[in-house]
């Protein structure tokens, strides 16, 4: 028995499609044409490799990560684009290797602050103060702007400072919290002359009035929408992550018998089921629910049952199907929205889910 790559270990598999990801940032441009684009490639760029996607992304203008162990890996591997980490530093060892490596934080915190004033960086870092107008995760208070904007814009180890603000409900269009906290940011940002970022994914398709100077693209780039009623395809994207498998095994199951753990369906007429080799150690949710589509031969099948491991049944009637056909878990031929609302859950999550499964196949 030769000695198998984690490659060989799934036959689940994803593909990422690099092309698709340029296309999207081209679309980006189009909706925000006046404004600089900072690409979101956080949580290993939603799971498509966050290393290949940063030199795809070529006119992105700069990326934004969470973490400070991102932008040091997007700097090893040769970016030199600028990179801004939203969570910023937590400690001083992290503000200095900023200021080494030419890194831009997000300030969002007093200690921050203080770090900043007591430092002596070798040089001076760009400085993102995020202001809390109505998401209340990260963020100074709008009553604090001022006095944060003045003592950074003072600080001797401060480059330049921008202002930026994060939407909670960017994805429903008609909402009061969106008018809130743009009638909000726009008080705050009369005061000063600076470069200002507001819009995220949705707010960019939807929101026009939130672009400023710099756009904050994430979700729309691996090319699923933010929005429940309208599909990616519809907003001229295009799917980067193509999650596929293959089918292992078809089988008769008498009416009245039950599929997969906990017995949660139970046929009611004889069905003919497939056994697809992907489940959630493959980065699959556990939490989608009997109907959701899976793809086969031009035909989307109901999954039925729980999902697995590293398996999933579903219901092959009237589909002509043999095993080692292929099967589509999501991607061209079935949008991950989709399949994100019949797992209760978010595009977003089930991208990160099955690129961290399958990141050290990259
Ligand atoms: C601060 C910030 N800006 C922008 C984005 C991108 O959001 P989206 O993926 O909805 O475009 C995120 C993602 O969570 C974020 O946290």
């Amino acid at each position: 028995m030769t000695e198998q790559s984690p490659k060989q270990w799934r036959r689940a598999k994803v593909k990422i499609n690099l092309d698709a990801l340029s296309s999207n940032l081209g679309k980006v441009r189009e909706y925000a044409a006046n404004s600089q684009i900072m690409a979101v490639i956080k949580a290993d760029a939603y799971g498509h490799g966050m290393l290949s996607a940063a030199k795809v992304l070529i006119d992105a203008d700069m990326f934004a990560v969470a973490m400070p162990e991102e932008a040091y890996a997007l700097r090893s591997d040769g970016c030199t684009k600028p990179i801004i980490v939203l969570h910023g530093f937590s400690n001083v060892t992290e503000l200095q290797a900023f200021s080494e490596l030419g890194i831009s934080s997000v300030v969002h915190q007093q200690f921050q602050l203080d770090c900043l004033l007591e430092a002596k960086l070798a040089s001076a870092i760009d400085c993102w103060l995020k202001i809390d107008t109505g998401m209340h995760r990260l963020g100074i208070q709008v009553d604090e702007v001022d006095a944060y904007y003045a003592q950074l814009s003072m600080c001797f180890n401060v480059a330049d400072v921008f202002l930026m603000t994060h939407f909670s409900h960017s994805d429903v269009t008609v909402n009061i919290n969106n008018y809130n906290q743009l009638s909000s940011f726009i008080n705050v940002i009369n005061n000063v002359d600076v470069s200002c970022s507001m819009a995220n994914s949705a707010a960019i398709m939807r929101l026009p009035k939130s672009h400023f100077d710099v756009v904050r693209p994430g979700i729309m780039l691996y090319g699923a929408s933010p929005f429940k009623d309208v599909t990616a395809a519809e907003l001229g994207l295009q799917p980067v992550m193509q999650f596929e498998s293959m089918l292992i095994d078809i089988k008769v199951v008498k009416a009245g018998e039950s599929i997969g753990y906990s017995s949660t369906f139970t046929c009611d007429k004889d069905i003919t089921v497939g056994v697809v080799a992907a489940g959630y150690g493959d980065g699959y949710s556990r939490h989608a629910k009997s109907g959701t589509p899976v793809w086969l031969n031009d035909k989307c099948c109901d999954l039925i049952g729980r999902v697995s491991m590293d398996s999933l049944c579903i219901d092959l009637t009237g589909v002509d199907a043999k095993i080692g056909d292929r099967v589509v878990l999501w991607g061209d031929e079935l949008s991950v929205d989709e399949v994100a609302r019949s797992c209760d859950s978010i595009a977003y999550e089930l991208l990160c889910s099955a690129g961290a499964a399958h990141s050290a196949n990259r």
